[in-house]
This record gives C-alpha cells, sequence and structure tokens, in this order.
C-alpha cells in the first residue's frame, strides 16, 4: 500500500486548537489525534477473536493455507467495510442509528438499532471470557493454575466455569473496568485506553514470543503456521476465515460508526481503515507465533479448541523456564486485549443512548452496565448451573455467540454495504475526494455491491 504513506503519527488537524474548535462547531467530542483514533479502532479489532479464538481456528483449518485466506478477506472485504462504516459516522458525526435515519429515513433506523443490539448482546457474552481473563491473571498472579498435569487443569477450568460465583464476580469486575473506562469518555477514557494498552499489549506478545520461539522443537510450530498448504482448503475453511476476519475488524455492529462519528472534518479515512486492518492482521500472526510454536514444542495437538488458551498454555508455561513471569504477561496482554474490545462494543450502545434520547454519558453507562450484566449472567451461567438450558440444541452461550456472529453481524455488515455502496453514494464516495487513492473508488464500489453480497450469502448458505 506505497500510495498511502501518511504515518497514524501524523496529527488529524493541523492547529493543536482545532480540536476544542471542533468540539465547539459540532458539539460532539472527538480524537486528539489521528493515531489516538487508530490505536482505539485496532483496540477493538484486537481482542479475543485475534488472540483467543484465531489460534486455535488456525489449527483447525490447517495452518498458514487459512491464514492467508484470511488475509485475503482482511485487505478486500474487510478494508471495504471499514471505511464503509468509518464512512458513515464521518458523514453524520452520529452513532449508527441516529446516522443511518439522518442520511436514509426512518425505516433504515431499524437497521442502526438491531446493530446496537447486536453490539450490546456481544458484549453480554464477551464479558464472560473477559471475565475468565481476569481471573485467570490472578490465579498466574498467585501460582495456582500452573500445573503441567493436563487433567488437574481441564478440572479446575472446568470447575471455575461452572461456579456461579466465581463467574459472575469475575465477569463483574471485567465489567466494571470496561464502564469505567466508557464513563471517562472519548478522550480521557477510550482513547487513552488505546494509546497505554495497545502498545502495552504488542510489547507483551513481543516478550512471549520471544520466549516461545526459543523453545526446542518450536520451528516447526512457525513452519506450520507460515506454510499454505492449499489442498485442505475448503469452502468451510473459506467460510470460517471470512467470519472471523468480519469479527475480528469488529464490523457489523455499529462499532466502527461511533469510532468514526468522533472524527473531524478532515481525517483520511481510507488510509485509516488501511491502519486498522494491518494492525489487526498483525495481531492475529503475532498470536499465532506466540502460541503455536509453544503448543509444537511440547507436541500438543493445534486444533486443541477454544481450552486452547486457558488449559493448554497454562500446562506449557509451566514446564517452561521463565514459564510463570511469561504466564503473568500472556494473561496480563489477553486482559488487555479483551478489555479495548469489550469498550468498543460498550461505547456504541452508550452512544445510541446518548444520540437518540439525549441521556448524559454517566447515567447512560450506569444503564448499559446493569443491563449488560443482566442479559450476561445467563450466559455465564450456562457454562454451569444453567449447562442442561438448550435453545436450539444449544446453551445460552452458544446461542447468544451462533445468531449475533453468525446472523446479526453479517447482516448488518451487508446492509452497511448496501447502503453506502447503493443508496448514499454519491456523497459517500467523496470522503476519498482529495486523497491518492482514487483508484479505490469503483473498487470499493464492487466490493460493497458484488464482493461482499456473495460471500455473506455463502457464509449463510453453509452455516444454515
Ligand atoms: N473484534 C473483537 C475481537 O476480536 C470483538 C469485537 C469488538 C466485535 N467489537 C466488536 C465484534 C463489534 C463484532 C462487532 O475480539
Amino acid at each position: 500500500m506505497s500510495h498511502l504513506p501518511d504515518t497514524p503519527a501524523a496529527p488529524l488537524v493541523a492547529s493543536t486548537g482545532a480540536t476544542s474548535d471542533a468540539l465547539a462547531i459540532t458539539g460532539r467530542a472527538t480524537w486528539g489525534s489521528r493515531l489516538g483514533f487508530i490505536l482505539a479502532a485496532a483496540g477493538s479489532a484486537v481482542g479475543l477473536g485475534a488472540v483467543w479464538k484465531f489460534p486455535y481456528v488456525v489449527g483447525q483449518h490447517g495452518g498458514g493455507a487459512f491464514l492467508a485466506v484470511y488475509l485475503g478477506c482482511v485487505l478486500t472485504l474487510g478494508v471495504a467495510l471499514l471505511l464503509a462504516e468509518m464512512t458513515l459516522g464521518r458523514l453524520t458525526g452520529k452513532s449508527i442509528t441516529t446516522a443511518l435515519r439522518e442520511l436514509g429515513g426512518r425505516r433504515w433506523a431499524w437497521v442502526g438499532r438491531i446493530a446496537t443490539f447486536n453490539a450490546f448482546a456481544i458484549l453480554s457474552f464477551y464479558v464472560v471470557v473477559g471475565g475468565w481473563t481476569v481471573a485467570y491473571l490472578m490465579r498466574v498472579m498467585t501460582g495456582t493454575v500452573l500445573a503441567s498435569d493436563a487433567e488437574r487443569l481441564v478440572s479446575e477450568f472446568s470447575a471455575f466455569i461452572a461456579d456461579p460465583v466465581a463467574s459472575l464476580a469475575s465477569m463483574g469486575a471485567f465489567l466494571g473496568l470496561t464502564a469505567v473506562i466508557v464513563a471517562a469518555g472519548v478522550q480521557k477514557g477510550i482513547e487513552r485506553a488505546g494509546k497505554w494498552l495497545m502498545p502495552a499489549l504488542f510489547l507483551l506478545m513481543l516478550l512471549v514470543i520471544a520466549r516461545a520461539v526459543t523453545l526446542p522443537g518450536a520451528m516447526a510450530g512457525i513452519a506450520w503456521f507460515l506454510t499454505p498448504d492449499f489442498s485442505v482448503i475448503s469452502g468451510a475453511t473459506l467460510l470460517e476465515a471470512l467470519g472471523l476476519a468480519f469479527f475480528s475488524l469488529s464490523l457489523g455492529a455499529g462499532m466502527i460508526v461511533v469510532y468514526g462519528s468522533y472524527l473531524p472534518k478532515d481525517a483520511r479515512l481510507a488510509s485509516s481503515a488501511v491502519w486498522v486492518a494491518t494492525l489487526a492482521t498483525l495481531a492475529c500472526c503475532l498470536a499465532g507465533l506466540m502460541i503455536l510454536p509453544a503448543v509444537f514444542a511440547f507436541g500438543v495437538a493445534p486444533n486443541a479448541g477454544p481450552g486452547l488458551t486457558f488449559i493448554t498454555m497454562p500446562a506449557i508455561f509451566a514446564q517452561m523456564p521463565f514459564g510463570h513471569l511469561v504466564a503473568i504477561a500472556f494473561f496480563l496482554l489477553l486482559l488487555f486485549a479483551a478489555l479495548t474490545s469489550a469498550v468498543s462494543l460498550f461505547e456504541p450502545v452508550t452512544a445510541f443512548l446518548i444520540d437518540e434520547y439525549q441521556w448524559r454519558r454517566g447515567p447512560a453507562v450506569v444503564a448499559v452496565l446493569v443491563a449488560t450484566f443482566v442479559f450476561g449472567a445467563p450466559a455465564a451461567l450456562s457454562f454451569g448451573v444453567w449447562s442442561d438450558v438448550r435453545i436450539f440444541d444449544r446453551t445460552i452461550f452458544d446461542l447468544m455467540d451462533y445468531t449475533t456472529v453468525n446472523l446479526l453481524t453479517p447482516a448488518g455488515g451487508l446492509c452497511v454495504a448496501w447502503f453506502i455502496g447503493a443508496r448514499i453514494w454519491p456523497t459517500a464516495r467523496t470522503v476519498l475526494d482529495g486523497t491518492r487513492a482514487q483508484w479505490f473508488v469503483p473498487v470499493w464500489r464492487v466490493l460493497l455491491l458484488v464482493l461482499t453480497p456473495i460471500a455473506i450469502f455463502g457464509v449463510w448458505y453453509q452455516s444454515l
């Protein structure tokens, strides 16, 4: 992407007083700098999807080949939809429901409401796993979960997630941390969290990678991760990669719209979208490099599934020199990753109350906090006391995961793609005016109107 030479460190606006000017004109909070926006958006993208889900999905779908397909999805549809959502926010300065109503009329506002509900529903089960990261961080700090005995680790993990008090308490702690950041506002809360936690996250990942790749036998894991074997690619692989690309870029839930709405008028959207996609991809690659060499070095199957993070990794840390410190770094980075993403799911719901009903931020945050706890508690309990409750043959957690990630999120992406590419195209394309990325204008439209529907209907066809 050599035609996008600008660094994210360049200030958003030329004069230093411009941020407060923008605030005075629009009455809306703005980001302090372009770097702040990019890091906040990347913080949203890089979360449990990258660090928890990506490595085991790669494991289940044959390594390097999956990585190649995932990269392909992110760099085409991912960038197109990131840019589409940013455009919606940038054009209106509003969160998704208000934005769609202003540009498209009352019926489109329903798409926004559903997308906002989607963010809320994702948040409600996301905080369950977020709570596990809090609990495991405390446990590795006190040394209690580091054991090389896999059976003990499995039983500890199952006992923990099944314990209603422990899981609700850690979920509440995680949710509380999220709410504190959102309550502090756009610049003082969200932007500042991104600026501290994202660099810390990348540094901690590099630290863990440095340890992982120097383990004897680690090279086999790296080779497996980076060598594409295209013979294992099937329709299912493609669709899994696409779904993960969507989830890991935080698309389809109005999240990028709301972050885009805090951008000043002259923000460069195209290169911001490329930066966010690049950082998100980089994080996935680093997560793979962090986990897979260790998995190979200790002879664990790379397709160990969702338990990889909470069961396999502690076993590996227990046997590794300096494993205790590496384990603390690992769970700390997992917590940071989850936290910035949870913030980005919390914010669209908060902004919805602010933009649609003129609530103040404080009460809005409290309302979202309480509602999320109430809605999330059944998801947390579905690993224990309510594990027998089955709806459509799924536990409550799985049902929330499935409907949001496989149904509502692609639907949201599809609607936004159509809205930008067809409904308001003459206005939408102006966000690329005056940039060097003119060649991208027609490409963007094709991606939105042709490739996105094909890909999404493909996903649905496969999974329904
Ligand atoms: N991208 C985050 C992750 O990978 C999750 C996430 C945050 C998300 N905000 C979102 C997913 C909005 C969909 C929509 O963990």
